[in-house]
């Protein structure tokens, strides 16, 4: 599906509220207050991902539309965090920059800021693209190539969204505009800019079966956040392939936005993180999963019974004491941390109780001492 039909819906609905493209939200309304009336109005959001922002973080919206999320996230954040919202849209970027001064004013600081570019390609600032062109209008295949050099410099020397410098990465019915044959490198991108233990939260509509083709190539449905919607396993699929772990879907709307053609589509938000990428290294740590699954295995293959005290290296303690599991896991740390060795506990390592007998207990969000 084209972009352009994209542009052209999303250039209307910025302009005046476009209804068909409104699903029911039950956002946070003490947030919703200080907004201006014209950004809540165009609203084209499926889900609420703002709930999940934290103080202090440094907050990516893509596709940010009018700046409604983001405008809530920056009162989330708190004079510690920053928001930058994404769009490729002109009219939607207008709609957000233009009460940003006075938002600013409200939140006591400017902390939102809204940059053009495509949410598959976040290294590359349309803005900046756009000035080069304007000196040198492409005509020739020459010209063309100088472009294509001039984007590639951009992208290594001057990224509009740096590698691992955001927190949390928020999207609000969006990812399914994007055509399917730019979604793997949209989701590489997104694992990209995030820092180590960085999160994503993503409200996005699935459908339940697969999408025939020809109401993929309707740019009503596709432009109206409806065939272009993922299927809701190959969603969080396509996340772990990606590299991300704790892949869940932490809201579903039990009632479907639309059904078509008998295909139910409905509003989802999907959680992640980005794990470490530091070295494992083994200082004696063990987890206890606490049920009340028999056993699970998680996105690394590392495999958990019930009850069980298993080995695991300290990267794998922190992602289970911190990370998206920290409910589910009991850590122990060693009373006497030894020297650390090169280590990632193969698949059902057990820890003998000797070994940690002593350490200290981390429970449920605790650190359990390990850094
Ligand atoms: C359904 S609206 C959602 C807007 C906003 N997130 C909200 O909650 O109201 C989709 C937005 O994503 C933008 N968009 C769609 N595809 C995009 C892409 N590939 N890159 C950047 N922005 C995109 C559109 O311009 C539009 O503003």
């Amino acid at each position: 599906m084209s972009t352009a039909s994209v542009l052209e819906r999303y250039s209307q609905g910025a302009k005046a509220r476009e209804a068909e493209l409104c699903c029911p939200v039950d956002y946070d309304s003490s947030l919703l207050e200080l907004l201006p009336r014209e950004i809540v109005e165009r609203d084209y959001g499926c889900g609420d991902p703002s709930r999940y922002v934290r103080p202090g973080d440094t907050v990516l919206d893509l596709g940010a539309g009018g700046g409604k999320i983001c405008y809530m996230a920056a009162q989330l954040v708190g004079d510690g965090g920053r928001v930058i919202g994404v769009d490729m849209n002109d009219d939607m970027l207008d709609l957000a920059r233009r009460h940003q001064a006075a938002m600013a004013e409200k939140l006591g600081g400017d902390r939102v800021d809204f940059r053009k570019g495509y949410i598959q390609d976040l290294a590359l600032s349309l803005t900046e693209t756009e000035a080069w062109l304007a000196e040198r209008p492409v005509k020739t295949s020459a010209d063309l190539s100088a472009l294509h050099a001039f984007q590639d410099a951009q992208r290594r020397d001057n990224p509009m969204i740096p590698d691992q410098s955001v927190d949390l990465v928020v999207s609000n019915c969006v990812l399914n505009l994007v055509s399917e044959r730019d979604r793997q490198q949209m989701i590489r991108e997104i694992h990209r800019v995030l820092k180590p233990m960085g999160r994503v939260a993503i409200s996005d509509i699935v459908a339940d079966e697969a999408v025939p083709a020809a109401l993929k190539a309707d740019p009503t449905l596709w432009s109206g956040c409806i065939s272009g919607a993922f299927h809701e396993k190959g969603f969080a699929d396509a996340f772990v392939d990606a590299g991300f772990v704790g892949v869940s879907y932490d809201k579903w709307e039990a009632t479907p936005w639309q059904v078509v053609d008998g295909i139910e589509f409905r509003s989802v938000t999907l959680l992640a993180t980005r794990p470490d990428t530091v070295e494992c290294l083994d200082y004696g740590h063990a987890v206890i999963y606490r049920g009340p699954f028999s056993e699970v295995t998680d996105d690394e293959g590392h495999m958990f019974p019930r009850g069980e005290r298993m080995a695991v290296c300290e990267r794998t303690f922190r992602l289970l004491m911190q990370g998206p599991y920290r409910d589910d896991f009991i850590g122990i740390s060693p009373q006497e941390p030894g020297q650390p060795r090169p280590w990632c506990a193969p698949a059902g390592t057990r820890r003998p109780a000797a070994q940690t007998k002593g350490g200290e207990h981390a429970l449920e969000g605790d650190s359990g001492g390990c850094c």
